[in-house]
């Protein structure tokens, strides 16, 4: 630098200390540096506080160095004997192919769209491409390429995999952020992190700035997070001429993209795949000679299901889920098929996956089949376990020497991940439980069988914003074909369809992107904090936009439980709600319960509702099951019931008895463990937010109370609520926008004849044939007029008008008088508080 070798040193190492990012060493490079001033050869000089002041050539300088040395690196790696071994199986990927009129269109235009079969390398080349020849052209030190992923498990995976082709560790020049985790160091430029995190970074750094590219990946899902940032970064590009935005996907819609983005270039991957033969439930059951069990015997999973959420299920009942389907299946006769198959389908139930349909197919191809990895598709990850539990019990797909099998889904550990892209001793099929994880985002290079389910659950990809309850739905055709097109990557491959030809023809062409079909409350929460103006203008410059009303059913829900004012401007709790990323009821009930100090027993309750149902319910021992829940309760509350039943274990985990715990009292060990491990994260999340301090140990030793509890969570559940109507034996139950209701069989409070409250607050309604609530509480009338609806802005007149019509709906205006002053008392409570 034309320093002083000691000052040089010292300044780079200041500079390093202080900046420890690319992005920002870019920041003091090109903005801090304007404000010039002479540097003094005296080392003295660096020990002054702040502001530095350095001239921009010695920055310049030190950025040049640092872009050598990152080339030199590079350099060196690709040299080496592993290095070229890496860059021989990349340059064998179909994406290495297109690299230069990938690279001259990313030159030339701000917006370049990539499209390419699933496993061509999008993922994990593109990025790379263009880190390399940043770095080429020595401008390493200054790039930062930000690549978002739809899920955490393909962020952290993919960035381990390049930096392992990059000869790196993960958190040098490659890293990843997802939500309470990364990997990320001074010189990491390049940064694969989830949709969520680009979207909150969005949040405090409203231009990017320092970022060089932008890549999201996986546009092809349209998952809700990626609709809304591409509209978000639309607005950008005009403020950031020299960012460039490239969007990948698997599928070829791209059309609808580029001319979202005024013509933005396609390039395509031309992909290959050998054929795939392909069979369908018909012809699996001829192939196998399997006899599908009738309805009234079936002891399949899935059956069991439903029969637990409708009491008095009828012995053969219709699929409500899917008319198409079942309309397809009555017009199709089977008459080219055996008088056994004929009979076996008309046995086959449209809304449970047959576990033993599985267990023997996968039986069959281990007998029958040439050597091939299997990958069998199922819907989630509680189906994944309960199928694993079930084959390992078996004599072949259970035995260690014969079959390995796997799990691939959303929630597995990492040495777990590693495990599904290594090879399998000679000899020993391996077999991966997945769910649509594997469908685009991660690639199995060994599969040669697939098994289709047919299924997915269609919710949105966070854990924590996971709506578990949702039930299983039909699948695209496109999907249909990615799952299909696995088994042929290395190899003639064969996917077996767990469903009728004809139920397959009947499937939607493409999967209905996620903001047209789930409640838009957390993202208009979202649009709200980013200050994006009106809710709806924003929305209507979506790809495909909502309907007005349910983006007006939205912003009224917000209203009411107050997250904003009548403006349509966030409240204080709308504002924190913004920084939970959950459901807003159940971020709600969190601050609730921070406030009034009960955090505990509400972290339990938050959490239990974000995990499948901890309470089993084994059909064989329904009695037994439900008994067992119903000592856990004696006061008209399913969350409270979850909350003896959580202490009970932890008690039981500190004497290591836990597992026993689970099993004598029909309890889920591995909902009790996310339960505990998502308690931590929340209150880690609200401590991020600053509602509380100290340690979850302190929240612990609180005691509580348990009318506050029932309080807290009418406040989070509102309005969510039913009216109960006892008559001399029994109740009945009424909500005003569904009339009659009925409760689910697993609720406690559907083992009473008499419920001694006016309320039921209830998290969920499903409709099956009738509508069922799911977990519910009851609550008095004061409750329900203290905490119904929005108590922390204060007083509003939509909470008013809403709350007085349910009172005049159920008739009971007698209790509206005791509002007023009940009210003024409670907020003179809170503002003592
Ligand atoms: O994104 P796309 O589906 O186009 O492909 P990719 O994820 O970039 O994967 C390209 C290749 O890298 C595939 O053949 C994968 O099998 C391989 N890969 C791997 O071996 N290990 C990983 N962790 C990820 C990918
Ligand atoms: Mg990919």
């Amino acid at each position: 630098l034309g320093l002083d070798r000691r000052v040089e040193a010292h300044l780079e190492e200041y500079l390093s200390q202080k900046f420890t990012t690319n992005e920002n060493f870019q920041d003091i490079a090109f903005s801090r540096s304007s404000s010039t001033s002479s540097i003094a050869t005296d080392e003295g000089l660096f020990e002054q506080p702040e502001p530095l002041a350095v001239s921009r050539s010695v920055i310049e300088k030190i950025v040049w160095r640092r872009s050598l040395q990152l080339r030199n690196q590079q350099q060196a790696w690709q040299e080496s004997t592993e290095g070229r071994k890496m860059l021989e199986f990349r340059g064998s990927l179909p994406a290495s192919k297109e690299k230069d009129a990938l690279l001259t269109a990313i030159s030339g235009n701000q917006v370049v769209i990539v499209s390419g079969e699933t496993g061509c390398g999008k993922t994990t080349q593109i990025p790379q491409f263009i880190l390399e020849s940043e770095i080429e052209s020595v401008r390493g030190a200054v790039c930062s390429i930000i690549c978002t992923q739809p899920r955490r498990i393909s962020a952290m995976s993919v960035s381990e995999r390049v930096a392992a082709e990059r000869g790196e560790k993960l958190g040098e020049s490659v890293g990843y952020k997802v939500r309470l985790e990364g990997m990320k160091g001074k010189d990491t430029c390049l940064l694969f992190c989830t949709t969520g995190i680009l979207l909150r970074r969005l949040l405090v750094d409203r231009n990017l700035k320092g970022v060089t590219h932008v890549i999201v990946d996986e546009i092809h899902e349209r998952g809700m997070n990626e609709d809304f940032l591409l509209i978000v970064l639309k607005d950008l590009l005009p403020r950031r001429p020299e960012l460039r935005l490239i969007l990948m996907s698997a599928t070829l819609d791209a059309e609808l993209f580029s001319s979202y983005f005024d013509g933005a270039p396609v390039v395509h991957i031309p992909g290959f795949t050998y054929p795939i033969r392909t069979y369908f439930l018909e012809n699996i059951l001829e192939m196998t000679g399997y006899r599908l069990t009738p309805y009234n015997q079936v002891d399949d999973y899935g059956q069991e299901k439903m029969w637990k959420m409708n009491k008095q299920a009828p012995r053969k009942r219709k699929s409500q889920l899917a008319p198409v389907v079942e309309d397809a299946l009555r017009a199709t006769d089977f008459k080219d098929y055996s008088p056994q198959t004929q009979e076996s389908l008309s046995c086959w139930n449209p809304d449970c996956i047959g576990f033993n349909l599985i267990e023997n197919l996968l039986c069959h191809i281990c007998e029958n089949e040439c050597p091939g990895a299997v990958l069998v598709f199922m819907t989630g990850w509680d189906d994944i376990s309960s199928l694993k539990d079930k084959l390992q019990a078996h004599p072949i797909l259970g035995d260690s020497d014969q079959v390995l099998l796997l799990t691939c889904h959303g929630s597995m550990a990492s040495a777990e991940q590693r495990l599904i892209f290594d090879e399998p001793r000679d000899g020993v099929r391996k077999i991966v439980l997945a769910t649509n994880i594997a469908e685009t985002s991660i690639t199995i290079n060994d599969v040669v069988f697939v098994v289709d389910c047919g299924k997915a659950k269609e919710t949105s990809y966070d854990a924590l914003n996971n709506t578990p309850c949702l039930l299983p739905s039909w699948i695209s055709k496109v999907s249909a074909q990615q799952r299909r097109g696995r088994a042929g990557r290395v190899q003639p491959g064969k996917c077996y369809h767990l469903y009728p030809r004809c139920v397959y023809d009947a499937f939607a062409d493409y999967q209905l992107p996620e903001i047209l079909r789930t409640p838009l409350q957390s993202l208009c929460l979202q649009i709200k904090s980013l200050k994006l103006g009106s809710i709806s203008e924003f929305l209507s410059r979506a790809l495909q936009s909502p309907e007005l009303l349910a983006v007006q059913n939205a912003i009224e829900y917000l209203k009411i439980i107050g997250a904003l004012d009548e403006n349509e401007n966030l409240t204080v709790l709308g504002r924190h709600l913004t920084m939970l990323p959950m459901e807003p009821k159940l971020g709600k009930m969190l601050i609730l319960g921070a406030v009034f100090n009960c955090l505990d027993p509400i972290l339990t309750i938050v959490a239990g509702l974000s995990v499948r149902d901890p309470f089993l319910t084994p059909l064989d021992k329904k009695d037994l099951a439900e008994a067992a829940k119903a000592q856990f309760s004696h006061d008209y509350s399913d969350h409270l019931a979850l909350v003896r039943a959580y202490e009970g274990w932890k008690d039981a985990e500190k004497d290591q008895i836990g597992y026993e715990y689970c099993w004598k009292n029909f309890l889920s060990a591995q909902s009790m463990k996310a339960i505990d491990s998502l308690r931590k994260e929340f209150f880690s999340l609200l401590k991020d937010t600053d509602l509380v301090d100290g340690n979850m140990a302190t929240y612990n030793a609180w005691s509580y109370d348990e009318h506050l509890i029932r309080a807290v969570i009418c406040c989070g559940l509102y309005p969510g609520i039913c009216s109960v109507v006892q008559n001399e034996k029994s109740f009945s139950l009424k909500t005003m926008e569904d009339g009659q209701v009925l409760l689910h069989s697993n609720s406690v409070n559907a083992r009473e004849c008499k419920i001694p409250y006016p309320w039921l607050v209830f998290n969920e309604k499903i409709k099956v044939n009738s509508v069922f609530l799911r977990d519910s509480t009851a609550v008095s009338d004061s409750v329900l007029l203290l905490f119904g609806g929005d108590i922390l802005r204060g007083d509003g007149d939509g909470h008013l008008k809403m709350l007085g019509g349910y009172l005049e709906f159920f008739m009971k205006p007698a209790i509206a008088e005791m509002y007023q002053s009940l009210r003024r008392e409670l907020d003179e409570l809170i503002q003592n508080k």
